[in-house]
């Protein structure tokens, strides 16, 4: 196998704790030699230090890497060390944009034994096992938007979702296939019952799309609905596709219902692979557990499984996710530190 370049972003917070055990499980399962690691310092840190967030230069280094691992970045909510959302979209959303990341994939399954806080008749012989692509690049995460007379009582503050027939289409086409593959069904979330101009958009081309694909059998929820959902009936989700801020709100849901936020992965791909797609969890930087050794670092481990789907080794992708399977179904209640986590997986691989 030739080598791979990895660039690696720990960032802030458990980040790099976490990231430390998903690398280590990606030189168990592939080898040595198999992967070249470039740390990047990026974050909290060298903001404070330098004022830099994310320079010109490392953005261009990145272009040319296969793939980016990521950990998480920002400070506590509410913190006053950091301008609230610094980091967020100087870095994170600035490389989902910067390489065109329009498909955010976020897998969620609940396995045997895993506590979770649905009711048991809710899951006792059900499959919770789902996967939410949402879309990455565009919605309300674009910073369309401004405020006049700000600080004033008069102040206007608006934000306006982009969505593209494009940016859609492509997402929900990526989001069909992901269903024919799978159990062949798909569920569009939005509120086009408010969201009138977005929301007809998003019907039109799941509508448009869907007919290319007579064996996927469709359903809409409007957001709200969705989320008693999630939690009464969370087994007839098979994949769900929405836009960029309904699916990061639904992706934490997801992930309280099947495990909690310490296991849910995620990708974000660049359809074309003209750009280093990037691998992440789904959780932030976790400030109140940070500097611990508790963080659950199951949700970046998981993370380079997709890494590996997404670089063409569903091999050795496998094998992560079996180690994990093994590992949290062993796991049930107990409690252990974010290395022994790495460990036990790590050894079973
Ligand atoms: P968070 O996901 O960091 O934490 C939410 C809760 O989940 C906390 O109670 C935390 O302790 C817990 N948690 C998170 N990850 C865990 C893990 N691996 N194991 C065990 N418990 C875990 O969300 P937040 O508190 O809203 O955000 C904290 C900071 O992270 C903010 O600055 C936010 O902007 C940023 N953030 C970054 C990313 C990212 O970089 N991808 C994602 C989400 C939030
Ligand atoms: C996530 C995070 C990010 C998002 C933030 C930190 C910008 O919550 O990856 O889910 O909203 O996408
Ligand atoms: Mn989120």
């Amino acid at each position: 196998m030739t080598s791979a370049k990895i660039a690696v972003i720990g960032g802030d917070g458990i980040g790099p704790e976490v990231t430390a055990e998903a690398l280590k499980a990606l030189t168990a399962v592939a080898g040595p030699d198999t992967f070249e690691f470039v740390d990047y310092d990026l974050g909290a840190e060298r903001w404070q230090r330098t004022g830099e967030v994310l320079p010109d230069s490392v953005l261009g280094e990145l272009k040319s890497v296969d793939a980016i691992v990521l950990g998480a970045v920002g400070a506590a909510p509410g913190s006053k060390a950091i301008p609230s959302g610094l980091l967020e979209r100087g870095l994170l959303l600035k490389l989902r944009f910067a390489f065109d990341h329009a498909v955010n994939l976020r897998p969620s399954k609940l396995y045997p034994g895993v506590p979770t806080p649905l009711a048991p008749h809710i899951v006792e012989g059900r499959n919770v096992d789902f996967v939410v692509v949402r879309e990455g690049t565009e919605g309300l995460y674009c910073g369309n938007g401004g405020s006049v007379r700000t600080g004033t009582p008069q102040e206007l503050a608006t934000e306006v979702s982009v969505n593209t027939a494009y940016g859609v289409e492509r997402v929900i086409r990526d989001a069909y296939r992901r269903a024919q593959s799978r159990r062949g069904h798909l569920t569009l979330l939005h509120k086009h019952n408010v969201l009138v101009n977005a929301g007809s958009l998003w019907n039109r081309i799941f509508t448009e799309v869907g007919r290319e694909f007579p064996d996927v059998e469709t359903k809409y929820l409007h957001i709200d609905a969705a989320m008693i959902a999630l939690v009464v009936d969370p087994a007839q989700f098979d994949v769900i596709v929405t836009d960029n801020l309904f699916g990061d709100i639904v992706t934490d849901l997801a992930a309280a219902v099947t495990g909690g936020i310490g296991l849910a992965a995620s990708a974000n791909i660049n359809p074309t692979g003209e750009f280093p797609s990037m691998f992440e969890p789904v959780h932030g930087s976790a400030p109140d557990i940070a500097g611990k050794g508790i963080a659950d670092p199951t949700a970046a481990i998981s993370s380079m499984a997709l890494l590996l789907d997404h670089l063409g080794k569903p091999e050795l992708a496998k094998k992560i996710d079996d180690a994990v399977t093994a590992d949290i179904t062993a796991r049930g209640a107990d409690k252990f530190s974010t290395t022994e986590i790495g460990d036990r997986i790590a050894g079973r691989l």
